[in-house]
Order: C-alpha cells, then sequence, then structure tokens
C-alpha cells in the first residue's frame, strides 16, 4: 500500500533535480560563450597585465642555466636574469627570491601610478663565479620606483654542485669562531686598504659592518683564487659610491679555511711522498728559527738532506731580504718557511698596527723570495693572545719541546735536551743562527732515525694536535 505513494513523490523529485541540472548548465554554457572569460581564473590571466618575455638558455658553467625574464611593460618595465641548476631546492630558493623581488616591485608601481604616472625599472643582473665544483651566484638587485627611491642590493646564492648542497662563510670557516674573528679583521683591514673606495669610506661604518658575527659576512662569492666580501649601498660609505666590495686573496686565509676549501700550496705535492697519516707513526717536526743565516742554515740543510729530513724554518723578514736565495734553497729542499716577523719583538706589547706591519712586510718578503705565502706564523719568545691572534691571517704554531740551543751553545746538550721530552708528533725548537745548533744537529738525526722517527714539516704534525 505505501508503495505506490512513495514511488510517485519520487518521479516528481527527479523530474524537479534533472531541470534544474539542465538549466544550470545551459547558463554555464551561455554565460562562458558571451563573456570568453573562464569563470575559474587560472594563474596566467592574473599575470596578464605584466606581460614578460621568458626564455632559458645554457651557460659555460656545467650544470647552470640562465633564466632572463623581460618585459617592456611602458610603466613598469623590468629585466631579470637568474640561475638554475640542477638541484630543485636551491632553484626554489632563487625562484622565491626573484618572485618576491618582482611582486614587490609591481605592487609598489601599482600603488604608485593611481598617485601619478611614474616610470619604475627592476634590474636584476647575475654573476656567476666558480672554486672547484663551488658556484657562487651573484644578484645585483636595482630597484628604481621613481627618481628618489632607488636601491641596489646585492644577494648571494652559493652551492656545491656536486652535492646540490648550499654553503656559507661558516661552512667556509668551518664553523670556527676564531678564525671568523681573524677573518673579519682581515676583511676590515684589506677594505680599508681599497684604493677605489679609500676616500669615501666610513671608518666607524666599516667597523660596525665587520664584526665578527656570522650573519655580516652572508654576501660573498668564492673565486678561483680568491673570496669577495660585498657591502650593500650606503652600508659603509655614501650610496653614490655605488656597491663596495673587497677581494680577499685565499692564500692569505688558508689556514682558516675549512680543509675541503683551502687551496693546495704548489711545489711540495710533486715531488714529496705520499704521507703516512697512521696516528701511531712515529714523526718528529724540526723547527729552526730566527734565520735564514748565510753558513747556519746552509750546513743544516746539508745535514736535512743527508738524512732524507724535511723540517720548518721560521724567518725574520730583516734577514730574508738579505738572502731570498738562500730562503728559496730552504724551499726548493721541500722544507717549510713559516713568518717569525720583521724584527722579533714582543708582540703582545705592540699596537695594532705595529703588529700588523710586523707580519705583513715579513710576508711580502717571503713571497718575493719563494713566489707564495708562509706556511705559519710563529710568534717571536712563543708570545701571543687573542687580540694578535686576530691580527694574523696565518695559523700560530709554538713548539713542545725547547732546545734551549740560544742559552746553552753546547752541540752536546742538544740530543739530551730532546731525549728528555721525547713524545710522538712532537715540535722541536731549534735556531739555525748558532753555529753550535748547527754542529749538534748530526747526532739528533741519528738517533730520531734509529728510533723510527720520521722527520716532517709542521704541516704533517698538526693534524695530531
Ligand atoms: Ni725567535
Amino acid at each position: 500500500m505505501k508503495t505506490p505513494y512513495r514511488k510517485r513523490r519520487g518521479i516528481w523529485i527527479d523530474l524537479l533535480l534533472i531541470s534544474t541540472i539542465a538549466l544550470l548548465g545551459s547558463a554555464i554554457v551561455y554565460l562562458t560563450v558571451l563573456n570568453d572569460e573562464p569563470i575559474f581564473q587560472t594563474e596566467e590571466q592574473s599575470a596578464k597585465d605584466t606581460p614578460s618575455n621568458i626564455s632559458e638558455e645554457k651557460s659555460s658553467f656545467p650544470g647552470v642555466r640562465i633564466v632572463t625574464d623581460i618585459s617592456n611593460d611602458e610603466q613598469m618595465p623590468f629585466a631579470i636574469q637568474y640561475p638554475l641548476t640542477e638541484h630543485e631546492t636551491f632553484n626554489n630558493t632563487v625562484l622565491s627570491y626573484i618572485n618576491e623581488a618582482k611582486d614587490y616591485y609591481i605592487s609598489m608601481m601599482r600603488l604608485q601610478q593611481n598617485v601619478h604616472d611614474l616610470t619604475g625599472e627592476l634590474n636584476i643582473s647575475l654573476q656567476t663565479f666558480a672554486h672547484e665544483q663551488y658556484y657562487s651566484f651573484v644578484l645585483t638587485n636595482k630597484t628604481i620606483l621613481s627618481n628618489t627611491e632607488h636601491e641596489t642590493t646585492v644577494t648571494t646564492f652559493l652551492i656545491d654542485n656536486k652535492t646540490g648542497e648550499t654553503f656559507n662563510m661558516q661552512t667556509l670557516l668551518n664553523h670556527n669562531e676564531a678564525s671568523l674573528k681573524s677573518f673579519a679583521n682581515h676583511v676590515q683591514s684589506e677594505m680599508a686598504k681599497n684604493p677605489e673606495f679609500a676616500d669615501a669610506l666610513n671608518k666607524d661604518k666599516l667597523v660596525a659592518a665587520t664584526q665578527p658575527n656570522w650573519e655580516a659576512f652572508e654576501r660573498f662569492a668564492l673565486k678561483e683564487d680568491t673570496l669577495v666580501v660585498y657591502f650593500n649601498e650606503g652600508e659603509i660609505a655614501p650610496v653614490e659610491v655605488g656597491l663596495p666590495n673587497v677581494e680577499i686573496s685565499l692564500s692569505s686565509i688558508n689556514p682558516l679555511l675549512a680543509s675541503n676549501f683551502q687551496i693546495a700550496m704548489e711545489a711540495e705535492d710533486t715531488t714529496a711522498p705520499t704521507q703516512n697519516t697512521d696516528p701511531s707513526h712515529k714523526r718528529i717536526a724540526l723547527t729552526f728559527d730566527d734565520g735564514p743565516h748565510p753558513e747556519v742554515t746552509k750546513q743544516i740543510l746539508a745535514l736535512l738532506q743527508k738524512y732524507e729530513a724535511k723540517a720548518t724554518f721560521f724567518m725574520l723578514g730583516s734577514r730574508v731580504q738579505y738572502y731570498p736565495s738562500l730562503v728559496q734553497e730552504v724551499r726548493v729542499a721541500g722544507h717549510e718557511i713559516g713568518n717569525h716577523t720583521w724584527t722579533h719583538p714582543v708582540l703582545t706589547k705592540m699596537s695594532a698596527a705595529a703588529i700588523k706591519k710586523e707580519y705583513e712586510t715579513t710576508e711580502q718578503a717571503i713571497k718575493a723570495a719563494i713566489g707564495q705565502p708562509s706556511a705559519f706564523f710563529r710568534p717571536p719568545y712563543g708570545a701571543i693572545n687573542d687580540s694578535v691572534r686576530a691580527l694574523i691571517p696565518r695559523r700560530s704554531v709554538n713548539w713542545t719541546i725547547d732546545t734551549l740551543d740560544w742559552k746553552h751553545h753546547d752541540p752536546a746538550k742538544l740530543l739530551p735536551m730532546i731525549q728528555k721530552s721525547l713524545h710522538n708528533n712532537a715540535i722541536v725548537l731549534m735556531h739555525d743562527i748558532h753555529q753550535s745548533t748547527a754542529d749538534g744537529l748530526e747526532p739528533v738525526l741519528q738517533y730520531l732515525q734509529s728510533e723510527g722517527y720520521e722527520f716532517v714539516t709542521v704541516s704533517e704534525v698538526l693534524p695530531y694536535y
């Protein structure tokens, strides 16, 4: 009884639904045809009023494509260049920077257009540098909103193109705060010396901009042999000066760098036998300070050669200048050369400027003699503190065994002094300006060799400290 009644009502509802759907459908079709506008706006459609011409091309850097995005819009033209790599996460970081810059410019221009009829410009240009597999992309963003409102900024994007990982100053300096301090100091003094900006530089602002904070050194590029640090417009000099930057030679900061960023110091690798990195292997680093000396250093060189020994010579600039060919002879024989200042002063009692002069003049003399920088620094008398360390862009290395050869002048005492505190990877202090040291050296070499020690440079024992 109840079934037919229900059935009749069901038919009514069905009919109503069908006709409603039909009516809506035809209305949508009608509206679409008539308006020529889609009902749901797509993204391309919303960007329609800023038409641009995007092209992509290969670059001379493997794995890098360059994208150019240009709009010739009369009121808001732009020309944008940016890189794309084979690494998506990195590309997204670059793209979000680009989109943000573009959106800001376009929205600001639209806002202004309602008030005045102004012409702006957005120009983002790209420079690419490579240091092995490390790529640095430097984007210079010039945003002009009006005659009075314009800004130029630099943003750098850094990637290890092998792994796709980004790198920054922390990676470069191995997260070492002390290295950051030396680096910041070095950047500050190099910038102050930069003739291109010298007159315009605001010293106080420079000091503020080069405090040892990681954030202060976010913008840099790693080139083949140098590192470029960028500052923003107005940051350390008047806006008119443009974008100050300073180029730091990698060899001058080599000891501060994480090992994968260090540059190879030539000459050594070709002749030196492969290093024994077994920690139980016996090795000792003999060091000779205060030379070179035209006779004593030569005698020591001959003895070292006889025992196939390598050593490290911490030289005084004031002596290097007189015997450059002897310095070269030492280096060519495979020994390391360290910077021991020019006049052998107590650095901890000197002004920053005087300390730097001691180091730099000596460094120049060493470079002039051997065509490469010193490997290490040793402060006279071993006297060093944090402020001295911050001024010297080299690792400071003292000693673990003092032979007191400068005091006793007794060839017979050289070996017992070493035996007394002999240990593996020891760094032994001697002086190649005393005849007594040259005279007592052969028994030292004989004994240590018989004990199974390898005579190595300071670089080779430092990993064990
Ligand atoms: Ni000395």
